[in-house]
């Protein structure tokens, strides 16, 4: 996949003095959905903000589709959709205006077969009359993906859109993105919520105090650093690790259980020998559960690892 944004020794210092990015270096593919995971204040706004031209920079580039985003400003943005962070509506506009200003905003003609296809897909045509202030929390979110959507963007920003969303409507969320990536449009989201870039990215990308921490596939993510363990219980719980199974590295689990991490990554796991070590120790088997750590145990590794 080529690269649709290239971002290149990118820092922000605000006027304040604050630092809020380091050195950022970082392509974004086009056609893919990144997430980007990080903490309050860990700087996944000021990014996003740069890329999109409405943040100033302070050292480095950063090219949209091949434009500057700082010489080249017009260009970048047409091809740039952007939901905001903070609702920013004006509450007695009709929704379906809403999508018609921002269009103009852009130059483009009016398009209503778009516009109705927009609305439709964010089931919010039967509320194309309404004005913002008649609709719901998570209506109003929706219509700012639709005036974010208004001029056909190749590129769309979803800053923290499942914020103060409840689960129904961040599934339908999910759907949205995954229809939008079938049309090919390249998606950015930040969120907090670990299950989110689980559920919908195709890379995720950690920041954390002004730097990209890792940035990886998801599901290489999972591979290589997923590592799982397994709960031995026994039929006679044992307060301590017996002497032989010393080399296995065993923890006391709860309720007289034995722990065994290991590496999925591994040729060999060394549960077959485990388990005959433990019966060859005069221990029986009463149930065996595996556990698999998840995006969530590593994106904390990482964001504590940092403050240590
Ligand atoms: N206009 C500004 N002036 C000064 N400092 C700012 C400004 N905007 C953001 N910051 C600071 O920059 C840092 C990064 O903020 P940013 O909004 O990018 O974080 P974030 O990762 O989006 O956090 P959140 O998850 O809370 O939205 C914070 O410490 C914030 O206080
Ligand atoms: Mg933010």
């Amino acid at each position: 996949m080529a690269d649709i944004v290239s971002v290149r020794d990118v820092q922000k210092t605000y006027d304040s003095g604050f630092q809020a990015l380091k050195t950022v270096s970082l392509d974004i593919r086009e056609g893919e959905v990144l997430a980007l995971l990080g903490p309050n204040g860990a700087g996944k706004t000021t990014l996003i903000s740069l890329i999109c031209g409405i943040a100033r920079l302070t050292g480095g580039t950063i090219t949209v589709g091949g434009h500057d985003v700082v010489t080249d400003y017009r260009a970048t943005r047409r091809l740039i959709g952007l939901v905001p962070q903070e609702l920013h509506l004006d509450p007695f506009e009709k929704v379906i205006n809403a999508m018609r200003f921002t269009r103009g905003l852009f130059g483009f003609p009016q398009d209503d077969a778009l516009i109705e296809k927009v609305l439709r897909r964010l089931a919010l045509w039967e509320k194309r009359d309404s004005r913002i202030i008649e609709l719901s929390g998570g209506m109003k979110r929706r219509v700012l993906i639709a005036k974010a959507l208004a001029h056909s963007p190749r590129i769309l920003f979803l800053d923290e859109p499942s914020a103060g969303v409840d689960v129904e409507l961040r599934k339908d969320m999910w759907r949205i993105v995954d229809e939008l990536k079938k049309d090919g449009v390249t998606i950015i989201l930040t969120t907090h919520y670990i299950e989110e870039a689980e559920a919908i990215a195709d890379r995720i990308a950690v920041i954390d105090k002004g730097e990209i921490k890792l940035i990886q596939e998801k599901a290489e993510l999972m591979r290589q650093m997923g590592r799982k363990q397994m709960i031995i219980e026994l039929q006679q719980p044992v307060d301590a690790v017996p002497d032989t199974l010393a080399p296995y590295g065993l923890e006391l689990g709860e309720g007289g259980t034995l722990v065994y991490s290991y590496d999925t990554r591994g040729e060999r796991t060394g549960i077959t020998k485990l388990l005959s070590d433990i019966s060859a120790a005069g221990l029986t088997l009463r149930d065996v559960q595996t556990h698999q750590s998840s995006l969530e145990d590593i994106f904390v590794d990482l964001v504590q690892g940092d403050a240590q």
